[in-house]
């Protein structure tokens, strides 16, 4: 059992905000009812009112004594384009919107810890509790901080955690370096000549190309990344062509490319554009690449990987804290670990007994809402272990 402070009203209210977000989801950069409920909560504990940040981004800043150092803890509140298909009395009241990632269960356990900190009259350092837009391919966690959110005073240090289906409820990872992998974003054109499908010596077959293309790119991860590092590269979408027998103009691929090293994030686009155009040169097609780096690599500080470990140890015990969780999905809270030392927390939220096991962006995603108080403590003791 997880060692937890939170009163069972304190729990309750936890869960029932957690319902009330999963009710109302909202999209990226339209968080409107989610950050008017964080702001109006944040001000009945007792926070300042601060102005949006980021669009509908909200920050609870709660100062302590002078001098000390200033941590940042976040937590995103978006939700995602998909139609819930879950059966249960807080389901999505928004068609086609969805709390399919956990966001809705983020957003209230960063409630609860700003509810709690403002409680304890002897913090030594400042806090930071930054409600974030637009996790989900829209990098509100870059614009805010473009607007700021790093300054005045300026950051030290950042704490996160994502509900983990991957895990079980009750226990939890933390892993130093690299845990979520840089995403980048193409969509390649590739443009022959289109005409008879019978007469193909009087077209150039964008199909065609587009085939020898896409089985050049396996090379890239296969012979141009060491096996002992790691990248990935999928071509998500293709489409070409209107009939059986006509050979097309054109081929649209989108793609992604996931990578952890900085390095080698940064080889890609030109060995993929290389492929690219030799492949199409030598079927006499020609070709459009739009080439987009979306957002980094999240790598966590050895030091405060440490000390958010001992937190977790103290909430879940030894047995149950796991390391090595890593995935080449992608998080914006990389931008803030770009900027200052910080660690992201796993926090295991599966519960196969209950059917909560779907994973995470699924329109069957749901959580044991039993890891909620888990994550308020690990974030609760996590603070007051650097706040010293
Ligand atoms: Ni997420």
């Amino acid at each position: 059992m997880a060692k937890v402070s939170l009163s069972s009203v304190e729990k309750k209210a936890l869960i029932e905000w957690r319902r009330d977000f999963h009710e109302h989801p909202e999209l990226a950069y339209q968080e409107e009812r989610t950050s008017e409920v964080v702001a109006r909560k944040l001000s009945e504990f007792g926070y300042p009112i601060q102005k949006k940040i980021a669009g509908t981004g909200v920050m609870g800043l709660l100062k302590g004594e002078e001098g000390g150092k200033t941590l940042l803890v976040r937590a995103d509140m978006d939700a995602l384009p998909i139609r819930e298909e879950n059966d249960v009395e807080y389901k999505s009241k928004n068609e086609g919107v969805m709390h399919a990632c956990g966001h809705d269960g983020h957003t209230s356990m960063l409630l609860m810890t700003a509810k709690k900190m403002i409680e304890k009259k002897d913090l030594k350092g400042t806090l930071k509790f930054v409600f974030q837009p637009a996790e989900e391919g829209g990098n509100g966690a870059h614009r805010m901080i473009e607007e700021g959110v790093l300054e005045n005073p300026k950051v030290d240090a950042a704490l996160g955690l994502h509900l983990w289906n991957n895990l079980p409820v009750g226990k939890v990872a933390v892993t130093p370096g690299p845990i979520l992998a840089a995403v980048d974003e193409f969509e390649l054109k590739i443009i022959g000549k289109g005409g008879h499908g019978a007469m193909p010596e009087t077209t150039i077959d964008p199909i065609v190309t587009a085939g020898q293309v896409i089985t050049a790119l396996q090379t890239l991860v296969s012979r141009n990344v060491s096996p002992l590092d790691t990248a990935v590269v999928t071509i998500g979408a293709i489409q070409g062509g209107t009939a059986f027998n006509v050979i097309a103009n054109e081929v649209v691929m989108k793609g992604t490319v996931r990578t952890y090293s900085l390095k080698i994030r940064d080889e890609m686009p030109k060995r993929l554009e290389e492929i690219v155009k030799g492949v199409s040169s030598a079927m006499g097609a020609s070709y459009k690449l739009d080439y987009r780096q979306v957002c980094l690599p999240t790598i966590n500080d050895p030091r405060m990987t440490a000390l958010a470990r001992e937190a977790v140890v103290e909430v879940v015990g030894e047995e149950n804290v796991l390391e090595g969780e890593r995935t080449m999905g992608g998080e914006d809270f990389s931008f803030f670990l770009n900027q200052v030392p910080g660690c992201f927390i796993f926090v295991g939220s599966a519960n196969d007994s209950k059917g909560l096991n779907y994973s995470h962006h699924s329109s069957r995603f749901n959580f044991d809402e039993e890891a909620l108080s888990i994550g308020v403590e690990i974030l609760m003791r996590g603070i007051e272990r650097y706040l010293i």
